[in-house]
């Protein structure tokens, strides 16, 4: 475990030196056929690797603080910054020498010292559960190459680093008597036509196209304005491409994200507007925006897991 941490930690060191070179050639020599630099980050993500953790979550100890400090500083803070505030010199490096706007992350990384979290299975303004933080570092956030997938770290890392993340932002303790608890999110119900039929009607309630178009391709009227806390400009999810949804694009997960909104993007939480039923449609209308949607298979999948117990 730990040899591969080690050569893990050379790769991400070997990739700032690469950066700190694209960067100056960069500045000299932009070329249209170049890679964003930042893409190097992604060839070392593995495809294989678990997203919701099997095995339980270690006590936090000072030895497993320290432990997700190494992990940190391996292989986040080139991105997030040595102080954990998402000035790391990816980051920096990106905003000074890459002239084209198009080579550079295209978010600001998290500022952990805010806390201010996009994946969320609490409400609106609150603080994310170790879960969901452990999910969206195994995912990543994957839209239009924001941040790599770390699926491939044992769990007991990946544990570790969302333990000492929450060790960079004071609200973690103020927070911590009322932290709010998860939504609950049931299992999700077989889709119909009827429901899709429904689902749209919601959708037009909801003002869903304003942002997302009205096939949900991400083009409504409000897109071109639309900006995230930091001042950046911000797509919304264009629904027809599953493998760019960073919130899980399983029905869970659809119905998560709109039930309690992306804080620090305009993406609101809906969660004052629909009841259960209303949810469902919802989801399975988004769902079947896909390129690749069938009515049919999915039916038969969401049995399959149905019967072996998962969902
Ligand atoms: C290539 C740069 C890069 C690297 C490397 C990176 N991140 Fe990120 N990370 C980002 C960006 C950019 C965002 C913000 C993405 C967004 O807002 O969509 C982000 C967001 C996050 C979030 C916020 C998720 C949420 O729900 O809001 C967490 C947690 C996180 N990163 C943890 C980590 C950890 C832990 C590591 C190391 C194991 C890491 N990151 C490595 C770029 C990076
Ligand atoms: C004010 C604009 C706005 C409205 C209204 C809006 N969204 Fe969004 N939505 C966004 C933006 C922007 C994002 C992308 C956020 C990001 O990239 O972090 C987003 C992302 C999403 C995602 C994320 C998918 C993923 O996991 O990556 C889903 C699902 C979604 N919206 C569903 C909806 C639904 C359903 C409605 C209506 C009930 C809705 N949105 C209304 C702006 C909006």
């Amino acid at each position: 475990m730990k040899t591969r941490n080690w050569i893990l930690g050379l790769l991400v060191a070997s990739g700032l030196i690469a950066v700190l070179s694209l960067a100056v050639s960069a500045k000299t020599n932009p070329g249209p056929q170049e890679k964003p630099f930042y893409t190097m980050f992604f060839e070392y993500s593995s495809a294989t690797g678990n997203i919701h953790p099997v095995g339980e979550s270690p006590p936090v100890t000072a030895g497993l603080l320290k432990y997700g400090e190494w992990t940190y500083r391996g292989l986040c803070i080139g991105c997030h910054g040595a102080k954990g505030d998402g000035n790391g010199a990816v980051w920096e490096l990106g905003e000074q020498y890459i002239r084209n706007k198009e080579h550079r992350l295209p978010r600001k990384p998290r500022d952990f010292t805010e806390a201010v979290f996009k994946i969320r299975s609490t409400p609106s303004g609150s603080l994310p559960t170790d879960l969901d933080l452990f999910e969206a570092i195994s995912r990543g956030l994957v839209a239009d190459h924001d941040m790599p997938s770390f699926k491939f770290l044992p769990e007991r890392d990946r544990w570790a680093v969302v333990a000492y993340i929450k060790s960079l932002s004071e609200r973690w303790v103020e927070e911590a008597e009322y932290q709010e608890e998860a939504v609950e999110i049931g299992q999700p119900p077989l889709p119909t036509a009827e429901m899709i039929v429904a689902g749209k009607e919601v959708y037009k309630q909801m003002k869903c196209a304003k942002c997302h178009g009205p096939k949900g391709k991400g083009d409504g009227p409000s897109a071109p304005e639309l900006e995230d806390d930091n001042g950046l400009p911000i797509v919304p999810r264009d629904f027809t491409d599953a493998s760019q949804f960073v919130g899980g694009s399983d029905p869970r997960g659809v119905y998560r994200t709109f039930t309690t909104g992306f804080d620090g993007t305009p993406m609101p939480s809906f969660a004052d507007f629909l009841d259960e039923e209303q949810r469902w449609q919802l989801v399975w209308y988004v769902m079947s925006l896909r390129d690749d949607w069938d009515l049919d298979k999915t039916r038969q999948m969401l049995q399959v897991q149905t019967a072996a117990g998962g969902g």
